[in-house]
């Protein structure tokens, strides 16, 4: 994961840097670091921790210079360690880089290097990379020819901001790890994604795999892996620069849930509108496919469940398979339609199996909320989903919005759903927030916890779940009703939480949580029709699976209140996962 920002100007950059850093520290929080070029010298801070408490220790504002480059760690390949951080240097001291993604072959590449006698300080796969260009220069390589021999000795994924102590300039590379040049007044800004940058400029410019550019105070050059320039278009790129303000809240989770309402509303008034050719054609290329297939990880998966659920309710046949192990499950064809779900549009996992189906020729729509990410740009066509920034690390207001649109898909199938009121009705839950903080009160200190669901209530079990493990760190299973019985049943006694999420008239719901009542369980029961300790206001089976959602969003944030956790960077998580 990682962020990387690089900055040239003609004002001193180091605020720059940090700002924008900052902006992309959900992509991981492990460690940051800053390099700043001045006059035939490079200066560099760094150290292991979050962004706030390492610029108290180092003070990034004392780096003077125009241009220079930052970076902000979720760690893979050694732990979060000062030595570990970004920027590397090579041996010489004169070439300094970040990079994010994984290097697949560094083991060799540094085997090699340690054989022609260059020492590593860090256990990263990254700092490779400033010895092996310390080399290749070496041998009186240029820069940009050492970028090709890199482009074609590198194997994995990368996007790379390299500085030379005797340029001021930024050398730039990337393959499939994202990379984006935002062109603002008289700054050239390189970094992770727009949203770095979004408060600065509008105008950017996305590289492509295997592409570089080299970008000076006068300018930038963009080349293709042969060294051939290339001609690149300046993409006008739209993002609602308000939402990242914390306002009056506590956290971003809690600001994101209560934004619920209104990007819901933004979403549908879309699908009539400015959304509407995107839409209708999502709803054509499903009716041509003779099958949908939805790939996803993660939260983006459990809100991809529900569409499978939705549209098979419908009579369309449609599947949904975690990103991860697609390829080992997933038949694909030139007759299916392969609809990638994410809120980053950068997860690797769904990049490595979207480059599977279209190879196996299948038609891809996508539905991402960061508008231009890899995803949305490797698809024949896609949808936003208008979610909004989400700084929490816990997706939240995205999978509502994800769930919407699917809804709003199965309603042109003949879905029985009325959506014009589902803002008034997240409200609804949202309002009875004092309900769920005693809930949340009496269940926090508890060690385990299980939430049951059964057809479209099943992926809002896993849902919640997966929100109670990663911001409220209790371990939590969220369950088919049905399967209790074949295993799980036996670790059921005095006592424990159970969350049973019936919708409608469920009645095989009904008799899987009186099983665990006789067990002993205290059961929390959420339901629309029947009585229970916290009532869903809906007629509707669909927008169940919807609401019932933003209840187990506002338990896990009051949980994590109660116990102190860090709700908006919980540990060991980053917000937009680009490794495998
Ligand atoms: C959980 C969460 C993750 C993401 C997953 C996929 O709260 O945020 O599970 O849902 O990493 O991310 P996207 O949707 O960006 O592909």
């Amino acid at each position: 994961m990682c962020g990387i920002f690089g900055a040239i100007a003609n004002e001193n950059v180091s605020e720059l840097l940090l700002k924008g850093i900052k902006r992309l520290e959900y992509r991981g929080y492990d460690s940051v670091g800053m390099a700043v070029y001045n006059n035939g010298s490079i200066n560099i801070k760094k150290g292991a921790g979050e962004i706030d408490s390492i610029n108290k220790k180092l003070n990034f504002l004392e780096l003077e210079g125009s241009c220079g480059m930052a970076h902000t760690r979720w760690s893979t390949h050694g732990k979060p360690t000062d030595k570990n951080s970004h920027p590397h240097l090579s041996q010489n001291k004169e070439i300094v880089i970040v990079h994010n993604g994984i290097l697949d072959n560094f083991l060799k590449l540094k085997n090699d290097l340690i054989k022609k006698g260059y020492n590593f300080l860090s256990e990263t796969d990254s700092e490779v990379i400033a010895h092996y260009f310390e080399d290749k220069l070496k041998n009186n390589l240029s820069i940009k020819e050492a970028i090709k021999d890199f482009i074609k000795d590198a194997e994995g994924t990368f996007a790379v901001l390299l500085m030379h102590k005797f340029e001021k300039k930024i050398y730039a590379i990337k393959r499939d790890s994202p990379l984006v040049l935002g062109l603002s007044d008289n700054r050239f800004l390189l970094a992770s994604d727009v949203y770095a940058f979004s408060d600065l400029t509008s105008k950017a410019i996305f590289f492509d795999n295997d592409e570089f550019a080299e970008v000076s105070e006068s300018g930038y050059t963009f080349f293709d892996r042969l060294g051939k320039e290339k001609n690149k278009t300046i993409k006008e790129f739209e993002w609602e620069q308000d939402e990242s303000n914390i306002d009056k809240f506590e956290h971003y989770m809690i600001k994101e849930i209560m934004e619920e309402p209104l990007v819901a509303k933004r979403l549908l008034v879309s699908l009539e509108n400015e959304q509407k050719d995107n839409f209708d054609k999502l709803v054509s290329m499903i009716k041509k496919s003779r099958k949908v297939l939805f790939i996803a990880a993660g939260t983006s998966y459990h809100a991809s469940l529900l569409g499978a659920y939705y549209l098979h309710k419908c009579g369309v046949e449609s599947q949904t398979l975690v990103a991860s192990e697609f390829q080992h499950f997933a038949t694909v064809d030139k007759d299916t339609l392969v609809i990638p779900i994410t809120q980053s549009g950068e997860t690797m996992d769904v990049i490595e199996a979207l480059k599977y189906c279209i190879d196996k020729k299948a038609k891809v729509f996508s539905i991402v909320n960061v508008p231009y990410s890899s995803i949305q740009r490797m698809s024949d066509a896609s949808i936003n989903i208008l979610a909004g920034q989400e700084v929490c690390v816990a997706a939240t207001k995205s999978f509502i919005n994800q769930a919407v649109l699917l809804l709003r898909v199965a309603k042109e199938f003949s879905y029985k759903v009325n959506l014009d009121n589902i803002s008034d009705e997240i409200r609804g839950v949202l309002d009875k927030a004092e309900i769920i903080k005693k809930l949340a009160e009496e269940i926090h200190n508890k060690p385990d916890l299980y939430i049951l669901g059964r057809g479209l209530s099943y992926p809002v079990a896993r849902e919640i779940a997966l929100k109670i493990k990663e911001i409220s760190y209790i371990h939590a299973e969220g369950m088919m009703g049905g399967e209790l019985k074949h295993g799980t049943l036996a670790l059921i006694e005095e006592g424990v939480p159970v969350i049973s999420l019936i919708s409608n008239k469920d009645y095989d719901m009904v008799s899987n949580t009186k099983e665990v009542e006789s067990r002993g369980a205290k059961t929390i029961i959420v339901s629309n029709e029947l009585s229970g300790d916290f009532k869903i206001e809906t007629e509707n089976d669909g927008k169940f699976g919807i609401l019932a959602t933003t209840f187990g969003q506002l338990l896990t944030y009051y949980i994590a209140l109660n116990k102190r956790l860090p709700i908006d960077k919980p540990r060991n998580l980053a917000k937009s996962v680009t490794v495998k």
